[in-house]
């Protein structure tokens, strides 16, 4: 199993819940040291073959080099989680400020990169007639942002009051187009392809955002990054063996009003 985006905060979550589930996980993500650092804590606590192995997704090349060595060391790949995204420097600017270098960092990451992984290892999958694809979207791929719960809030990671970049949306609505795309472009070949959708997950945003979030989340919270795990486990497995081209929404119901 391969998962881009494999150290970050959802992603590590994935790659160690899918390696206790059994499976070799390739943890992939930018930095070599903690995609290697990762999958050893992984294989030392469930004795997976699971490694580490960089990958830059701007990249064409290393998209390639990546694939290939994927391809050599273990030969078959059972489910591609494409999960990375990026967070441009300036990506909480408001739309009037948003740069175009900003633009295309984030579409270079969360649409053409997805292209490229699964144009480099779609065919594996589709030779050996059996595979699951999971595109992570997220509730902003299919709903507009409201806007009125980004006043006072603040994201320590990202130093910065919140907010939902125009090119965010965009991004993650071309991930659910292509979702859709693949699954009959490769269904015949026994691909199974879906998108994990993602609602806002707590990750150390203030009280001012999660109370405001929270207030429109019938649920009334944010979910916790293990609330994802599920919908991933199925997904990638046998259990959703008959579903394809779908979108599963994780979000406590945010779309639902
Ligand atoms: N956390 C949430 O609240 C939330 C909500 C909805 C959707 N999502 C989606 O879930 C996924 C994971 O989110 P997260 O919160 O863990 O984000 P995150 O920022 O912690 O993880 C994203 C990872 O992608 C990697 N990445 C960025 N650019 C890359 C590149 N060029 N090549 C390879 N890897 C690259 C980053 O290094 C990072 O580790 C994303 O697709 C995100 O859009 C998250």
């Amino acid at each position: 199993m391969v998962v881009t985006g494999g150290t970050g905060i959802l992603g590590r979550l994935y790659c160690r819940k899918m390696a206790e589930a059994g499976a070799s996980v390739i943890v992939s993500d930018l930095d070599q040291k903690h995609c290697t650092d990762l999958a050893g804590e992984i294989r030392e606590n469930t004795g997976t073959h699971t490694v580490g192995m960089a990958v830059n997704l701007t990249s064409e090349d290393s998209v390639k080099k990546w694939a290939k060595e994927i391809i050599e060391m273990f030969g078959v790949v059972d489910v591609l989680v494409n999960n990375a995204a990026a967070k441009s420097p300036n990506f909480f600017r408001p739309l009037d400020q948003f740069s175009l270098e900003d633009w295309h960092m984030v579409m270079s990451v969360n649409v053409t990169g997805m292209f490229l992984t699964v144009r480099e290892l779609g065919p594996l999958m589709a030779a050996r007639g059996k595979g699951s694809i999971i595109n992570v979207s997220s509730i902003y791929g299919v709903v507009g942002p409201d806007q009125r719960i980004y006043e006072g809030s603040w994201y320590e990671e990202m130093g910065g009051a919140i907010s939902t970049p125009l090119v965010y949306s965009a991004s993650k609505g071309a991930v659910i187009s292509m979702t859709r795309y693949l699954a009959t472009y490769w269904g015949p070949k026994g691909i199974r392809v879906n998108t994990l959708t993602p609602g806002g997950v707590s990750s150390g945003q203030n009280n001012v955002f999660s109370e405001k979030y929270s207030y429109r989340v019938p649920l009334g919270r944010m979910a916790e990054a293990e609330e994802m795990v599920g919908a991933l486990l199925f997904l990638a497995s046998d259990a959703s063996s008959y579903v394809n081209g779908q979108n599963l929404i994780v979000d406590g119901g945010w779309t639902a009003w």
